[in-house]
């Protein structure tokens, strides 16, 4: 079933159309591709992106006069949501946006019935650390060298948020 069909989707997606969060289609690749290649240091292609379109997966854009300004990219893994990519665009970064589209992505898991939500951020990543840690995650590990970047690499920080 094409993600755009997911039972779970239509409605939900109608609920918070008022806040601007919708589903990620293909169609909005090329703007996906602009922010990624703004707001990471080494970006994923046009190929990861849609490897995503799959059942297993939730993606979200989060619209704002007509604009896209951000997406998350979710993974379904067992018991377990997976958050792969946050981004937002500089302009409009420190407004909310990246709260609300962690937020919509946890609702849906826990309205999935997963048990948790994990990530992993670059330990020089302070504003993505923060805004997981105000949403209650908590650092259960770290996987070093995780990230590519100059001397061999960065550690990451695996963070996980338990739903119960
Ligand atoms: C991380 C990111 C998604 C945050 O999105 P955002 O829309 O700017 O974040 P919000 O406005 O919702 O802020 C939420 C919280 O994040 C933290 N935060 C955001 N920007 C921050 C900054 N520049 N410095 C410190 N903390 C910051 C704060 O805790 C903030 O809460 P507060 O406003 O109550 O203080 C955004 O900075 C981004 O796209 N960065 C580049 C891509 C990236 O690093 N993604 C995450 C790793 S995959």
């Amino acid at each position: 079933m094409a993600n755009d069909q997911a039972p779970l989707g239509s409605m939900r997606a109608d609920q918070v159309a008022d806040s601007g969060i919708r589903r990620l289609t293909p169609g909005d690749l090329p703007r996906v591709m602009e922010l990624e290649r703004l707001g990471h240091s080494h970006p994923w292609t046009e190929g990861i992106f849609r490897d995503c379109f799959k059942d297993s997966y939730r993606v979200w854009a989060y619209v704002s006069e007509n604009e896209l300004v951000g997406y998350t990219i979710i993974s379904y893994q067992f018991d377990e949501a997976h958050l792969l990519n946050v981004c937002v665009h500089p302009t409009v970064r420190g407004m909310g946006v990246g709260r609300k589209l962690l937020q919509h992505a946890i609702a849906v898991a826990v309205e999935d019935d997963l048990a948790c939500m994990i990530l992993e951020v670059r330990k020089s990543n302070r504003a993505a650390t923060l805004l997981y840690r105000s949403e209650g995650f908590k650092q259960i590990g770290v996987r070093p060298k995780y990230y590519p970047g100059p001397s061999g690499g960065e550690d990451a920080r695996v963070m996980e948020l338990q739903f119960t």
